[in-house]
């Protein structure tokens, strides 16, 4: 009865919030409603027949296949493994730590020791073995830790204990392509963990500089001081408002990496950074491991995968500071950016991390974020205007604290509302801030931290997001006399009816009664005719396609008897197929349904909106 109640109130007030804000017709005549203010996001298929064919099964990785590697770390120190001092008797290493040069682009290499120590401890976080057996075997590697350094654990911080952010990127993935080839670990963290996808979460520029630096310095950019090569007055990366820097002289410990260094998100275009931006930097490694890498099996160094190794640095470093706040951002690429399947070969690894992650205990104290730059840019994939959309929507999902959202439950339910709101880069960066200083006001206008409720009506405009990148749909005019107003109607109820087939015997068939509001929306003009950047840096955009729209979105409002119910909801219509997608998640019975469930509510609770019981009470 209470429950019944509850249902009650929140349909009454969704109606009245709808009415509100123009959205649902008052009357039978509102189809001509210009007053659309709500960024409606285009309807997309996780398996759309266009996207489809270009996603496969890769074959797994070979890295096995070689001896595992003699050496492995843990706490700020190299080991010698079991198996390689059994298999080849006396182990001799060089060890060689691998220093920073004088910016992004040198490597210098420290003073080498020789030995047969089983542990040693490391001075720097990267560093060169070579070992030779006694039995002739030799091993030769580059490897990646965190050594142990005295001053960042004396650093002070306050109390009770900041929370840590762990980011982990993979470059040209969207929302879905992170669904289709991890799924595991979409799966984890969404239904295991409560973290929440960002489905309006929208690209603000071309390319991974255009998404990391408004995450990281809240700026595009054009808003920061020149560092493209061979401008005159260009400098290093180092004056810009980097998030780190806050964090660090709010005491956090900071590491960051990225693989393909020949293709560094601040040094391919730009000068990169004078002095290490970070406390553990993972440039130093690929710097030296890619000169490497032809000697190893595909994606392999030696006999852990490229990733892995990534991946286990975030564990190394989660485990040297478990008390300390901690900021740890990770992009990788190499797997996702060619190929659209590769990334598949991540899933499992980057579950297991979080698992463990969590199994220790540091979880309860991090915000997890996983996230993506933007999505596949492949010329095949843009010819497609499922494509052009993924391609301006990556993936991105954050899952804070349990702890901390009971806490705050306002928090809660703005990550909720949130999730379908139009969000962008700028907004993460927002949300660092907040993490600092959570009564922090916030001075840029187009940006808002998660953690606050974006407003419903906001728009690319407002957010920052130039026209062709925008992925709200935009408003045309529809006459409430066209046929195809009636077939999505129509396509609407046999979804509703598909809901209670099973329970034909007990649930009365729905048939059409009224159509009450009907809005039509497409692709904006300037996404459709967007081709590509003009220019190296992403700053000019050409608009010379002339692609048409193949998936059109109705908004319906409906009424259906014998039920007097009315319900909204979405129907895609694909024009090139002449086919029609309903979006089941978001049909929505718009007046109360009072008793009329009551031979189906104990047993089948998610019919009450769609069973209209034969024999009424
Ligand atoms: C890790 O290394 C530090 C410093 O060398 C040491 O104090 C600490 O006890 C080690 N922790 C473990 C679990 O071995
Ligand atoms: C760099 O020089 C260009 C061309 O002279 C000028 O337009 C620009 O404002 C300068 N940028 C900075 C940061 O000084
Ligand atoms: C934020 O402000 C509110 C109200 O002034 C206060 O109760 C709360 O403790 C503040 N929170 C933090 C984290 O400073
Ligand atoms: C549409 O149909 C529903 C359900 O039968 C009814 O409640 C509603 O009053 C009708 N609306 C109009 C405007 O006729």
């Amino acid at each position: 009865m209470v429950l019944a109640f509850l249902l009650t109130i929140s349909l009454y007030l969704t109606i009245r919030a709808w009415l509100e804000s123009g959205y649902l017709g008052k009357g039978s005549k509102n189809f001509m409603n210009e007053k659309q203010t709500i960024c409606v996001l285009p309807e997309l298929q996780l398996w759309h027949p266009d996207i489809k064919p270009f996603f496969m099964n890769p074959s797994p990785l070979e890295c096995s296949s070689v001896e595992e590697n003699w050496i492995y770390t843990t706490n700020g120190s190299y080991h010698i493994s079991e198996a390689a001092l059994q298999k080849h008797r006396d182990v001799l290493c060089e060890y060689t730590p691998l220093h920073r040069g004088k910016d992004d682009f040198e490597v210098k290499r420290g003073t080498s020791k020789k030995g047969s120590a089983v542990k040693v401890k490391l001075e720097t976080d990267m560093f060169l073995a070579r070992c030779v057996g006694s039995d002739g075997g030799t091993y030769s590697n580059v490897h990646s830790s965190i050594a142990y350094k005295e001053e960042l654990h004396k650093k002070p911080h306050r109390k009770p204990q900041q929370m840590n952010v762990l980011m982990f990127g993979l470059d040209s993935t969207s929302r879905l392509t992170w669904i289709r080839n991890l799924p595991r670990t979409h799966d984890y963290v969404t239904s295991q963990l409560g973290a929440v996808v960002m489905e309006g979460y929208n690209i603000v520029g071309d390319g991974t500089p255009q998404a990391l630096l408004p995450i990281l310095t809240g700026h595009n950019e054009m808003e920061l001081p020149e560092a493209r090569k061979g401008f005159d007055n260009a400098s290093f990366v180092d004056g810009h408002p980097w998030i780190w820097k806050e964090l660090k002289d709010n005491g956090y410990v900071t590491q960051w990496g990225e693989d393909g260094a020949a293709f560094g998100t601040f040094t391919y275009r730009m000068l990169g950074f004078k002095e290490q931006p970070v406390d553990h930097y993972m440039r130093t490694f690929y710097l030296s491991a890619e000169d490497m890498y032809y000697r190893n099996k595909p994606y392999c160094m030696g006999s852990v995968p490229r990733h892995v190794n990534m991946l286990n640095w975030i564990r190394e470093f989660y485990r040297m500071y478990p008390d300390q706040p901690k900021f740890s951002f990770l992009f990788h690429s190499e797997l996702s950016h060619d190929v659209h399947s590769m990334s598949r070969l991540i899933d499992q690894d980057l579950k297991d991390l979080i698992w463990d992650l969590d199994q220790e205990g540091h979880l309860d104290n991090t915000l997890l974020i996983l996230m993506a730059d933007h999505g596949a840019r492949f010329q095949s994939m843009r010819q497609t205007e499922q494509g052009k959309f993924e391609e301006r929507l990556p993936y991105l999902s954050l899952r804070f604290p349990p702890k901390f959202l009971r806490s705050h439950p306002d928090v809660a339910a703005n990550l909720q509302k949130n999730s379908k709101r139009l969000s962008t880069p700028y907004d993460l960066h927002a949300t660092f801030q907040q993490l600092l200083n959570f009564n922090r006001s916030q001075t840029d206008p187009r940006a808002k931290s998660f953690m606050t409720e974006i407003p419903k009506s906001r728009t690319c405009a407002e957010a920052g997001v130039e026209p062709h990148w925008c992925s709200c749909l935009q408003w045309q005019r529809i006459s409430s006399s066209d046929y195809i107003i009636h077939k999505t109607a129509a396509e609407l109820v046999k979804a509703i009816n598909s809901f209670s087939s099973k329970h034909r015997h007990m649930c009365a068939e729905l048939r059409l009664h009224n159509i009450t509001s009907a809005a039509r929306f497409i692709a904006t003009e300037d996404v459709l005719r967007f081709k590509k950047s003009l220019d190296e840096d992403g700053r000019l955009a050409d608009l010379s396609d002339d692609m048409s729209v193949s998936d059109v979105l109705y908004q319906i409002a409906i009424g259906t008897e014998p039920n007097q119910a009315t319900y909204e909801g979405i129907v895609t219509h694909h024009t090139h197929s002449n086919t029609f997608t309903v979006s089941y998640r978001q049909i929505s019975r718009t007046n109360r349904y009072g008793d009329q469930p009551h031979c189906v509510q104990k047993k089948h609770p998610h019919l009450r909106p769609f069973c209209f019981c034969t024999k009424q009470m």
